[in-house]
């Protein structure tokens, strides 16, 4: 059983570091797309500070469909260009929101969020969904995450799926 906690003592590059360790422990030998993207969902749930959702919409069928995620039911489709993680789908870009409140179009699934970060997954130029985290603090994300987020992210894609991504 991989140990998480909430490790606020750690600046954030040694806890996006220490995070990333554990996710190739726990994918050592595993190639399960949906197995692996539900188990990195978990781990970034539990082990950063602040979040009230973290998880996936996968891209299907030209939009976005809700996938393993933790944190309260979530809508499931997500047209392209759509509040923050359609925004992060068309741009193909990591986007960061201080305040959803104040971002147009925003898809309120839990009240509970304020700050939100959205990561694309782009596995040799196709793209496959993204990976949304959210959080009741305003300003919760910056560049450090931006970064420490998407290296986690490199380690879940660049996994040999055998079946490629199959969801
Ligand atoms: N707020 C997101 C929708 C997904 S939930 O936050 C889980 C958005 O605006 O795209």
């Amino acid at each position: 059983m991989i140990q998480t906690s909430k490790q606020e003592l750690k600046s954030k590059p040694e806890l996006y570091a220490s995070i990333a360790a554990q996710l190739r422990s726990l994918f050592e030998g595993e190639r399960d797309f949906i197995a692996n993207a539900a188990n990195i969902s978990s781990l970034v749930y539990y082990s950063l500070p602040d979040l009230n959702w973290a998880g996936f919409y996968l891209y299907k069928d030209g939009e976005l469909v809700l996938g393993p995620f933790q944190g309260k039911p979530a809508c499931v489709r997500i047209p392209l260009g759509k509040g923050v993680c359609g925004t992060a789908a068309k741009l193909q870009e990591t986007v960061i929101v201080s305040n959803v409140h104040e971002f147009p179009g925003h898809i309120a699934c839990d009240s509970a969020s304020n700050a939100e970060i959205v990561i694309p997954l782009i596995k040799e130029g196709v793209f496959l969904g993204v990976f949304d985290v959210d959080s009741p603090l305003l300003s919760r994300f910056d560049e450090e995450d931006a970064s420490g987020l998407h290296e986690l992210i490199e380690i879940f894609i660049q996994t040999d799926f055998p079946q490629g991504p199959s969801f």
